[in-house]
């Protein structure tokens, strides 16, 4: 979909967009359109009073406009930056209900705003993956095609609204791109398919160095090949890294599982078991958060490090009980085949903070079931050795709409994953929430002096229906988040 800025002064006609304020206060586009108040008496009729995110939408309401959505802004101080994205993805929703090709979102704001709104506009329309669908069943809701392809957005300074999109759309570049590989089917998206899609990015200036099965033997990375060895597709490292800036990196580590079965440790039927081609979400939100800094040229330093792997069970496959001798050289008993992104995430991390020299060490994965049981809807755990940086991430969080709750780093724990033939096991089965000892299993393998924050985002790879940023889809949760840390705009 396209999305341009256009002066307030040009006549409306199509479809169009105007707000209302709380209390059906009229924006300025607004009255022009209803001089005698009738559609105020009508919105009045509705019981439509102008709340943020509250919408409406007229057809053929007369020439010569052939839809109107009215678009509730709310109280005009509380009109922040999320709350225009929100309002954008709402207005999106009523726009492709009204089946208009093109449209004009007449709101008039100045070009912070209207930039804003657009950036909404753009999240909610992606569109999901539909290559592999030969036929639609033109009866069915979800088989409707969106037509929409361009809006207009009025605002008085077009070229400065342009200039601060074209940042913004490069970010939901990297958000998009984070939802296809989310969505791609585990028998099409592989550790070395994963890899390939990493390459990609050196047409922008991202350096890629991918890590195969016989580097990471040498390497030592034998937690990541540890989990990989019952799968046909060996697992692979690989490492972004955009030099936007001198200094050490900001580093980003991904749980990259392309299908998690559990391995021998097989998960059950009623584990919903398809949505862990999903498994890979954390690496996702990496390479997204690396499309976006590198399409926006952010004078930043960022690398991105993905742990790809496919957990199966075969002959060849990690029994529960195996040790493993760690990269860090700890040594891991593994109790459960089905805990394994905390094994492939302890390797990375100890395996980027011993090459790198991050400033900054963030991991993500979609990592345990437990993390969604404890905090629910929309929040990702956040775990984190250092106050300053939980604080700039939950602050980020809350502005980018990737919502955190930070949660201990329960010292307890330590006891739980004592093992008796290893240094330590990988899970544990005790009192605290496996999240907990999840998270503490991992803190072992980051070295001391690195701020680090561990990132459970499980479940949060896929959106809700009524998520005003994304459609029912995979999410690309995190991207924004990153993206927003990484800053150099
Ligand atoms: N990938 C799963 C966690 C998960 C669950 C992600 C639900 C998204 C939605 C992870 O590898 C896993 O299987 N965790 C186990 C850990 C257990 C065996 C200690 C779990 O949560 O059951
Ligand atoms: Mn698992
Ligand atoms: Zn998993």
């Amino acid at each position: 979909m396209r999305i341009s800025f256009q002066h307030p002064s040009v006549p409306l006609h199509g479809a169009v967009v105007v707000g209302v304020w709380q209390g059906r206060r009229p924006t300025e586009a607004f009255a022009a359109l209803d001089p005698h108040g009738r559609l105020k008496k009508t919105l009045k009729r509705l019981g439509f009073d102008g709340e943020e995110e509250e919408t409406e939408l007229f057809l053929a309401p007369a020439p010569p406009l052939t839809a109107l959505v009215v678009a509730g802004l709310g109280k005009p101080r509380k009109l922040d930056t999320i709350r225009l994205r929100r309002i954008g993805g709402c207005i999106l929703e009523e726009l492709d209900d009204s089946r208009a090709v093109a449209a004009t979102v007449a709101l008039d704001l100045p070009p912070a705003q209207a930039a804003e709104l657009a950036y909404g506009l753009c999240l909610k329309a992606y569109r999901p993956l539909r290559k592999y669908r030969t036929k639609l069943d033109p009866d069915d809701e979800d088989d409707v095609v969106p037509v929409l392809e361009s809006v207009v957005v009025t605002t008085p300074d077009p070229e400065a609204a342009a200039a601060l999109y074209a940042a913004r759309e490069q970010v939901a570049q990297g958000v998009f791109l984070a939802r296809d590989l989310t969505d791609e089917p585990g028998n099409v998206l592989g550790p070395e398919e994963f890899a390939q899609r990493a390459r990609l990015l050196e047409a922008l200036g991202v350096e890629v160095t991918v890590l195969d099965e016989t580097a990471l033997a040498e390497a030592g990375l034998n937690l990541l090949a540890a989990v990989g060895m019952g799968s046909a597709r060996p697992p692979r490292l690989v490492l972004l890294r955009w030099r936007g800036a001198m200094g050490k990196p900001l580093v980003l580590v991904g749980k990259g599982i392309t299908f998690d079965t559990g391995g021998i440790s097989i998960k059950f039927d009623d584990d919903e078991m398809d949505a862990m081609k999903g498994d890979m979400g954390g690496a996702a939100a990496v390479i997204g958060a690396l499309r976006a800094v590198a399409g926006r040229k952010a004078k930043a330093h960022v690398c991105g490090v993905l742990a790809l792997a496919e957990n199966m069970p075969s002959g060849r496959a990690q029994r529960p009980g195996d040790v493993v001798k760690s990269y860090s050289g700890l040594t891991v008993e593994v109790i459960d085949t089905d805990a394994e992104g905390r094994l492939v995430l302890a390797d990375a991390l100890a395996w980027a903070a011993a090459t790198l020299d991050p400033k900054t060490m963030i991991d993500i994965a979609t990592l345990t079931g437990s993390v969604e049981e404890v905090l629910g809807d929309p929040y990702a755990g956040l775990y984190a050795n250092d106050d300053k940086l939980a604080k700039r991430l939950l602050k980020l969080s809350k502005a980018e709409a990737d919502p955190l709750w930070r949660l201990p780093l329960t010292e307890s724990c330590d006891e739980d994953i004592k093992s008796d033939i290893a240094d330590v096991k990988n899970c544990a089965w005790g009192e605290v929430p496996d999240n907990d000892d999840a998270a503490r299993f991992l803190s072992r393998f980051v070295p001391d002096g690195i701020a680090w924050a561990h990132i459970d985002m499980a479940g949060k790879e896929w959106a809700d229906e009524d998520d005003p940023l994304a459609p029912e889809a995979a999410s690309g949760f995190g991207v924004r988040l990153f993206d927003a840390l990484a800053g150099g705009s």
